[in-house]
């Protein structure tokens, strides 16, 4: 049904990944190789997002989970951050009519603390928006850190520990889980970064923990669904052996 022409192989639907991440990379190189300024490299990374997210929802992933902006991010120049924040806000809004038809649940994953009220708003209406849709669940992790969601989760635990709520030697890998943004969700299965970098800049520390790592010299705004495909028929060629034989 879903044939991969570069690979002659076709996506086996039963063992799909449950749930994707993407490290969305390469956008200012894009439009560096055309003499663009790095925001129209952003705003065509946008495009692409739309598109990836309906394929994996067609495909049938439950989750995907895509990296728009780090906690690291804000020490890029003012301008920059600028456009991205407004870039996000347009996906939010336009997300109502565009994801949300396509039956897409948003959810905005990371610190809400230094967004501006107006991206704070936004988020909440976007998500009470798609709530109800039965389709991929697209968590956009903005201003997202995974080790700012660890320490949080730590510090919601000790407040529960010191009321009396949960007791120290109850507190194991499943409960932990249950404190971080993608509490009641599977962990990442396939973890995808374009634009040739090899590391995870700080997503998803704990929930990639057993994920299979993919990498692609593509940069983002050239990723195309066709990609994706070629991403998940990788996976399921892979041993996965969770520390057994
Ligand atoms: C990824 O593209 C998008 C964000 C981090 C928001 P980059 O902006 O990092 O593009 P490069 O890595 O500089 O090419
Ligand atoms: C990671 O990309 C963050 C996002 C894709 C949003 P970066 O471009 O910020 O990561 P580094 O700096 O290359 O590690
Ligand atoms: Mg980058």
């Amino acid at each position: 049904m879903f044939f991969n022409k570069k690979n002659k192989q076709e996506i086996d639907m039963l063992r799909l990944p449950k749930h994707i991440g993407i490290i969305m990379d390469g956008n200012g190189r894009w439009a560096r190789k055309r003499g663009l300024p790095r925001s129209a490299g952003h705003s065509a990374g946008a495009d692409a997002l739309k598109k990836i997210v309906i394929e994996a929802n067609n495909l049938g992933v439950k989750y995907i989970t895509v990296y728009a902006f780090s906690t690291e991010n804000w020490k890029r120049p003012k301008e920059e951050v600028d456009y991205l924040m407004n870039l996000l806000l347009d996906y939010l809004r336009n997300a109502e009519r565009t994801l949300s038809g396509e039956n897409v649940v948003i959810r905005a994953i990371g610190s809400r603390k230094e967004l501006s009220r107006e991206i704070c708003e936004q988020i909440i209406k976007t998500e009470e928006f798609t709530k109800n849709n039965t389709g991929i669940v697209m968590n956009i992790a903005l201003n997202y850190g995974g080790r700012e969601e660890i320490v949080n989760a730590a510090k919601a635990i000790c407040d529960k520990v010191r009321n009396g709520k949960v007791k120290i030697d109850d507190i194991d890998d499943k409960a932990f889980s249950k404190y971080l943004y993608t509490a009641d969700q599977p962990d990442i299965d396939l973890l995808i970064r374009t634009s040739g970098e090899q590391r995870l800049s700080n997503f998803m520390l704990w929930q990639v923990s057993y994920g299979e790592l993919w990498f692609t010299d593509k940069l983002w705004p050239d990723f195309k669904p066709a990609d994706l495909r070629r991403a998940i028929i990788d996976f399921q060629n892979r041993g996965r052996r969770f520390g057994g034989i």
